[in-house]
């Protein structure tokens, strides 16, 4: 079977851009998970949902539609049939997301969609959990992380084609987010016990992903 690969960690430590690379590289699917809990955030959002209420998070989540299929660029994501690639990175979703993904109900059925792609084998999934809950037995499990501004100033970049926001609002904006991913009783935010660390803050994309893809080909 070709091998699971599992990377975690906070935001904008580049888990997404450093594991679809990853993916290409060795011919593996790829599968961005935080993007089908931002979906069910906009989709909450949309509809002027309690995202502090766990039953109604539950309802939204079982009555939303997610098709997420493989581009060169990454996941494209439908919501009820609609491409809400865009929309899952508005700061809006990224200031919520982490309520909604608090919630136990909500990681159950989402988790349940990863792992069944997770079973067919041959993936690169990044999320906060894949190496401790999704994928435990997965053959490689890395976990992403970089400073607290670093991280901060990358996500600014991301962001700068849409609302523009400060650096500083974006540091607190991230660091509120890791603090309930980490402190959620769910499935928190936090490395496997045998995942391979490795701090981004100084090196480039390429060096992660060659640092990764030499591990799984075994160079
Ligand atoms: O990876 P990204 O920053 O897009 O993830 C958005 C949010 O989704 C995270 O801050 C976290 O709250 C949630 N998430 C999660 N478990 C995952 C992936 C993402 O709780 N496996």
């Amino acid at each position: 079977m070709k091998p699971r690969i599992a990377i975690d960690g906070p935001a904008g430590a580049g888990k997404s851009t450093v594991a679809r690379e990853v993916a290409r590289r060795l011919g593996l699917a790829y599968l961005d998970t935080g993007a089908m809990y931002r979906a069910i955030t906009l989709a909450g959002l949309r509809q002027n949902a309690d995202l502090h209420n766990t039953a109604a998070l539950e309802e939204l989540t079982r009555n939303s539609e997610l098709d997420i299929q493989s581009a060169p660029n990454g996941n494209i994501i439908y919501l009820n049939g609609e491409n809400v690639t865009e929309d899952i990175r508005l700061p809006e979703v990224s200031r919520n997301v982490s309520y909604v993904a608090r919630c136990p109900e909500v990681r159950d059925i989402l988790v349940g969609k990863q792992r069944e792609m997770g079973n067919r084998g041959g993936v690169v999934m990044d999320g906060r959990d894949i190496g401790t809950t999704v994928m435990p037995d997965a053959e490689y499990k890395f976990f992403l992380t970089a400073s607290l501004e670093e991280r901060a100033r990358r996500l600014a970049e991301l962001h700068a084609k849409g609302e523009t926001l400060a650096l500083e609002q974006m540091v607190k904006e991230i660091a509120a987010r890791d603090k309930i991913d980490s402190e959620r009783e769910c499935a928190p935010l936090r490395p496997a016990e045998d995942a391979i660390h490795l701090d981004s803050t100084a090196l480039t994309k390429e060096e992660v992903i060659e640092s990764i893809v030499n591990r799984v080909s075994g160079k």
